[in-house]
């Protein structure tokens, strides 16, 4: 199946007439001088086109055709945790093979962006030959354009000039999206997790964005405590100054991965009866909302917490 924004194989299709047509008239039209003059111009438009096909054939591409190798495509999937819930975006998708695996292999739906005409034919006709047509289709389409809101997982193999120029929209997209690269990583971000199996593959999960001053009310018994906490945030990597009751307390262990936050703050407000209080909570704008424990084993207590962005 081809998307919408296919238009080119029509263009294409309509130029390739053309450019026969035209023929087809000078080798039937009689020798008159208006018929010369018409097939003079009929010749011109037809050397034009000539000219404009190769380019049309041939859209400029960003990175040459190299395929991944079929097991790094399986470990790729496999480290990105790939399953039927998943839509998974292919950025240059070449022969198809990497969402026909995610269709096939792990049940997801596919979507592959590619600008080769003759790999977007292949990659339909080895879908229809997998039988995962109805899950996949591919897109005549620049990499660059491409919307990504949906995917869960989009895939990458792309060259460093590119994966440098995607990056900023990537880490844009939906907090908890996962990015599996084949090769090339993203320099100053790290990868989330990393495999060598013949080839380096990298998974980065796409971070919420958590920096800034953030207050909350925590209903824990005897008193209600104030925490103050300021993150400092570069891509997931996330570390925080906090008060609680105005009194600066340590923040430890602090992760983010995709949306989800954790943090351990040692409460002292009771200094015979200190505790960790654990803390997770999903990011979302301008608010974290989660569960925080107090203590471990028979002494743990839970409770709601929810705590809102006061600056940056
Ligand atoms: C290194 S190959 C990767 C193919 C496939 N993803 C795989 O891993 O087997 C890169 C692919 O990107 C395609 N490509 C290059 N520039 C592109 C662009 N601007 N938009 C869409 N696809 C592009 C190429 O035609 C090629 O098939």
């Amino acid at each position: 199946m081809r998307g919408e924004q296919d238009e080119k194989p029509e263009t294409r299709r309509l130029l390739f007439l053309g450019v026969l047509a035209p023929w087809r008239f000078h080798y039937c039209s009689c020798f008159s001088l208006a018929s010369l003059a018409v097939r003079g111009w009929v010749v011109g438009l037809w050397l034009a086109a000539l000219v404009a096909l190769p380019a049309l054939a041939q859209p400029k591409l960003d990175i040459p055709y190299v395929p991944t190798p079929h097991v790094v495509v399986d470990e790729m999937l496999r480290l990105a945790n790939v399953g039927p819930r998943d839509l998974v975006i292919d950025l240059g998708s070449g022969d198809g093979r990497i969402v026909i695996t995610a269709a096939k292999k792990f049940g997801a739906r596919g979507i592959g962006v590619e600008l080769d005409f003759h790999l977007l034919i292949q990659s339909e006709e080895s879908a229809r030959q997998a039988g995962v047509e109805d899950r996949v289709k591919f897109l005549e389409q620049d990499l660059f354009k491409a919307e990504l809101s949906q995917a869960t997982v989009i895939t990458l193999y792309l060259l460093p000039s590119v994966m440098r120029k995607l990056k900023p929209k990537l880490l844009d997209l939906k907090p908890g999206t996962r990015l599996v690269a084949h090769e090339f990583d993203l320099e100053d971000w790290k990868p989330d997790r990393q495999t060598t199996i013949r080839k380096n593959v990298f998974l980065w999960i796409v971070p919420a964005k958590a920096a800034g001053r953030w207050q909350a009310r925590l209903p824990i018994p005897p008193i209600e405590r104030l925490l103050e906490i300021a993150i400092t945030q570069r891509y997931q990597e996330v570390s925080a100054n906090a008060w609680l009751n105005g009194v600066q307390a340590q923040v430890w262990e602090m992760t983010l991965s995709g949306d989800r936050l954790s943090f351990v703050i040692v409460d002292s407000t009771d200094r015979d009866n200190e505790a960790n209080l654990y803390f997770e909570g999903r990011v979302t704008g301008n608010a974290i909302e989660g569960e925080v424990a107090r203590g471990v084993g028979n002494a743990r207590a839970t409770f709601k917490w929810r705590a809102v962005r006061s600056g940056s």
